[in-house]
Parts: C-alpha cells; sequence; structure tokens
C-alpha cells in the first residue's frame, strides 16, 4: 500500500557573516533605499571562508535528524538540492552522506536553480510512497556568495548563503505532503545563468576575465514571469490535493523578492498575514530559502500540527512548482515500522523476558 510522506524533522543554518544594504553601498552604486523598495532586503547572509554547500547542509542536517531523532545511520537517502555545489562532481549530497556517516544512505543533487528544493521534496515523496526507501534527508543549500560578480549591482545585491533540511519519513498517518506539482521552460535559459566553467563553455582566462563563471540575469524578464508561474503552481498543487486556498494556514514562497512575494499573493488574493516572509534577513538563499523559512516559521509558532502549508516556488531554467503539505511536527509516532525496526523491537521484548531469569 503507497505510505504518505511526513516531515518529522527540520532544522537550518544560516552563516554567521552578514552583509547589510549598507556594506554594499561601499562596493557598488546602490543604496539601502533602493536595496529595500526594490526588493525587500535589508542584510544577508555569507559564507565564511572555509565554509561551503556542503558544510552548511550538514549543520542544518544535523539538526534535521536531531529533531526526527534517526540515527544518521538510518537514513536511506540523501537529497541536496543546489545550484552552487561544492563542486561539478562529485555530488554535494555524497559528501553530506559521509560527513554524517549516512552510511546505508544512496546520494545525489538536484539542480533545478531556486526550485530545488519543492523538487527535491517531490521525489523523496515519490521514492517513499512507492516503498523503494523508508526516509530522506531532503537538503536545500546554497553558497551563491562565491558566484557573485561584485560589479553587476543588478545582481549582486540580491543573494545570500545558507541552508535548510527536513526529514521526509514513510507514515501510516493520514497526512504527510499531499502534492508537488513542477513546471520547466528551457527556452527561458538564458536569463539567469551561469554560463561558463562546465561543458558547453569550460573554464578559460577569458571566461574568468568576463565574469561569465558568475550570475547572469534579466531580472525585470524573471519578475514577469515568476508571479504568473509561482500563483498557477500554488492553484494546481490545492486542486492536486484537494484543498483550497482558504484551507491553506500559511504559505511559504521562495523568498527572491517581496515585491514577487506580494505579487502571488495578490494574483491568488491570499492574505499577506498567512505568508512566511524573511527575506529581509536573508537576500534569496535560491534552493534553501524554503527550508530555512519552514524551520523557522515553526521555530517562531507560525507552524502547528495539522496546519496546512503552501509551499511555491521559481528560479533559473526556468523552473517552478509547489507543494501542498500538512505540518505533522514531532515524529512520535509517525514512523512506519521497518522490518529493521520490527527485529530491534523483538529483539528488546527477548531481552526484557530473559532479564529477571
Ligand atoms: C532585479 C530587480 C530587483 C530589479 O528591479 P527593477 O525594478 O526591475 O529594476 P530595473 O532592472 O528595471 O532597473 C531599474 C534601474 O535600477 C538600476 N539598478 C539595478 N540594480 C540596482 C542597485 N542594486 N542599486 C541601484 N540601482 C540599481 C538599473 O541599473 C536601472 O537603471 P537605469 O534605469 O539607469 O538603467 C527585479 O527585476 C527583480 O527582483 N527581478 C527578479 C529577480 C529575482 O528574484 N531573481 C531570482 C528569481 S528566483
Amino acid at each position: 500500500m503507497p505510505k504518505n510522506a511526513v516531515i518529522t524533522g527540520w532544522g537550518f543554518y544560516a552563516p554567521t557573516r552578514v552583509m547589510t544594504n549598507f556594506d554594499f553601498e561601499k562596493i557598488v552604486d546602490t543604496s539601502d533605499e533602493w536595496i529595500t523598495s526594490r526588493t525587500g532586503i535589508k542584510e544577508r547572509r555569507f559564507a565564511a571562508d572555509g565554509e561551503s554547500t556542503s558544510t552548511m547542509a550538514v549543520r542544518a542536517a544535523r539538526l534535521a535528524l536531531e529533531r526526527a531523532k534517526l540515527r544518521p545511520q538510518d537514513v536511506q537517502l540523501v537529497i541536496v538540492g543546489t545550484c552552487s555545489p561544492d563542486y561539478l562532481f562529485p555530488a554535494t549530497a555524497c559528501i553530506v552522506q559521509s560527513e554524517l556517516g549516512a552510511t546505508r544512505a544512496g546520494a545525489f543533487d538536484v539542480e533545478a536553480a531556486c526550485t530545488s528544493f519543492v523538487t527535491a521534496l517531490g521525489i523523496a515523496r515519490g521514492m517513499i510512497s512507492s516503498g523503494t526507501v523508508e526516509n530522506a534527508l531532503v537538503v536545500g543549500a546554497e553558497t551563491l556568495s562565491r558566484l557573485l560578480n561584485f560589479k553587476d549591482r543588478g545582481t549582486c545585491v540580491l543573494f545570500g548563503d545558507g541552508a535548510g533540511a527536513v526529514v521526509v519519513e514513510a507514515s501510516n498517518a493520514s497526512v504527510g505532503v499531499e502534492s508537488v506539482v513542477l513546471h520547466s521552460d528551457g527556452s527561458k535559459g538564458e536569463l539567469l545563468m551561469v554560463e561558463a566553467g562546465a561543458s558547453r563553455l569550460p573554464a578559460s582566462k577569458e571566461t574568468v576575465e568576463l565574469g561569465k563563471h558568475l550570475i547572469t540575469m534579466q531580472g525585470g524578464e524573471v519578475f514577469k514571469l515568476a508571479v504568473k508561474s509561482m500563483a498557477d503552481a500554488a492553484e494546481e498543487a490545492l486542486r492536486e490535493a484537494g484543498l483550497g486556498l482558504e484551507d491553506i494556514d500559511l504559505m511559504i514562497p521562495h523568498q527572491a523578492n517581496i515585491r514577487i512575494i506580494e505579487g502571488v499573493a495578490k494574483r491568488l488574493r491570499f492574505p499577506m498575514e498567512r505568508v512566511f516572509v524573511n527575506i529581509q534577513r536573508y537576500g534569496n538563499t535560491s534552493a534553501a530559502s524554503i527550508p530555512i523559512a519552514m524551520a523557522e516559521a515553526e521555530a517562531t509558532g507560525r507552524l502547528a500540527r495539522g496546519d496546512k502549508v503552501l509551499l511555491v516556488a521559481f528560479g533559473g531554467g526556468f523552473t517552478w512548482g509547489a507543494a501542498v503539505l500538512e505540518w505533522f511536527g514531532a515524529h512520535d509516532g509517525v514512523r512506519a515500522q521497518s522490518a529493521l525496526d520490527r527485529a530491534r523491537d523483538a529483539l528488546e521484548d527477548v531481552v526484557d523476558r530473559v532479564r529477571p531469569l
């Protein structure tokens, strides 16, 4: 019988180095007023020397595992959503798997830019409900500061670093991740990209001199498509879950720009009071933004057991998607009994029975 996929653990890590809009006034021709009014961003975090996507992912993942009371050696799958991996290969997920000691887990990265976390959640849900795995660690992690062109004021002020993680587990409970919808339009890929450094345009002295190994974006075009696509995906995910917007307690959108978020809410006629926003403190952390927001929403009392949550994302590719889930909270009583669990319980029973003898 297909199992439901339930989030049983969550955690995030934001690097300690804060870059305010005033710091950017010293780097490019910009102002706190321009950045705040056009994007809603006041500050973002940048990774320290020695930190990278995998190190931040590991910190977020440890918190999520602790919350789920799941031992690293019991994790069956590690998926890292990222467009700023440690290396082209090996996958960042393999580095995370090794650092955690998740010795029995398969591991791979998912690259769908800012939609990577929703995409990875959809894969985890599919593999859990088909019975392929009993649990998955799903991480969104980015070190976009290393891909920013600090001579391009139109992009460098927008992005930040960080990581968020969730544990997803098979459950016989009737709730969980209720729908995931994904879409793409590869014909728009050039509007938001890192052009050089891979097989089509390998890194060279020239590509580096021209800054082609860094993010380029036509922001206006991205903006226009993001609002409509996110709103459409949200409605589709709700239809698939058999719910309406009135059922949703909290929308957690990808944090790209407060005007995009407000545009989506307006188009859906969804009240901003029920939209979680933390872009002012982190900027756009791409794949990490939704799991960071989810963990912060929980920590600040915006998420309670039974709440219906709508996730919605848009990013380079172009890619976009949405998910509907019911927040379960702590793992107790959720975990479906695996063969291993059953064996462990049976052994404990035997030990209990022979102990008094
Ligand atoms: C990038 C973005 C904030 C720009 O806002 P905008 O209102 O569209 O601004 P424009 O691009 O039209 O630029 C207007 C002017 O501001 C200038 N400008 C751009 N960045 C600036 C900055 N950091 N500081 C000051 N001025 C800036 C531009 O050079 C332009 O000047 P010009 O008219 O003299 O040429 C906006 O397009 C956006 O958020 N797009 C979506 C980006 C995004 O979220 N991408 C990720 C998706 S996952």
